[in-house]
């Protein structure tokens, strides 16, 4: 777990790095907030148990991907893909997978990139390459999200499919305002 934790600290320091460079640059932020989380024991031993796989350290080493998990929410759907394409830049970093949910989402409306990497933490007498699964998602994404969220986890019964498909329909309203943020955002650009 400590390496995992390693791991999280080099990615949170390069997305602090980057930060600190549009500061000086006079740029705005690319980042709104990173939350990191590391998954309980008890739910990595429940992951397993339900994949059918063996609950051990290797299986658990090489079956996993989402151990070490980060958010990052950023002002505009730009920069998003402007923080993916710096991260994978860094040679330390392997891309393993990538979902974009935000160009095909997901049934629910569920929207943003999901990208598994893979990063070297060095340790005294050894190397560990560990997996870190890194959510890029807007401030407005991640509202839906938490909030959709919460209501599955708060309903006991199983949501219904109307209150599914108006779930849906919110979180289509909510990528065309992200759009249009974006657009009025260009022009403001443009004008200065
Ligand atoms: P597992 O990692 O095994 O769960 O399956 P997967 O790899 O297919 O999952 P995926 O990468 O698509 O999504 C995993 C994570 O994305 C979840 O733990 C959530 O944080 C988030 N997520 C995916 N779908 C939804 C959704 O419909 N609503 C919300 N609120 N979050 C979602
Ligand atoms: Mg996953």
């Amino acid at each position: 777990i400590m390496v995992y934790e390693s791991g999280i600290t080099q990615i949170e320091t390069k997305l602090d790095i980057l930060n600190k460079e549009n500061k000086i640059a006079g740029r705005r932020n690319s980042i709104e907030t990173v939350k990191s989380r590391i998954k309980t024991p008890q739910s990595i031993i429940e992951k397993l148990e339900k994949k059918g796989l063996p609950i051990s350290f290797t299986s658990m080493m090489e079956n996993l991907n989402d151990i070490a998990g980060i958010r990052v929410i950023c002002p505009y759907i730009s920069d998003i893909y402007n923080i993916k394409n710096m991260l994978l830049k860094h040679p330390d970093i392997t891309l393993i997978e990538e979902k974009d949910y935000i160009k095909d989402p997901k049934e629910s409306g569920y929207r943003s990139l999901h990208l598994v990497v893979e990063i070297p933490v060095y340790l005294s007498e050894s190397t560990h390459n560990v997996k870190v699964e890194i959510q890029l998602r807007t401030i407005a994404m991640d509202f839906w999200a938490t909030l959709e969220h919460e209501l599955r986890y708060k309903t006991t019964t199983s949501v219904p499919e109307s209150v599914r498909r108006e779930l849906k329909r919110v979180a289509e309203n909510i990528a065309m305002t992200d759009k249009e943020m974006e657009e009025i955002a260009i022009e403001l650009q443009h004008l200065e």
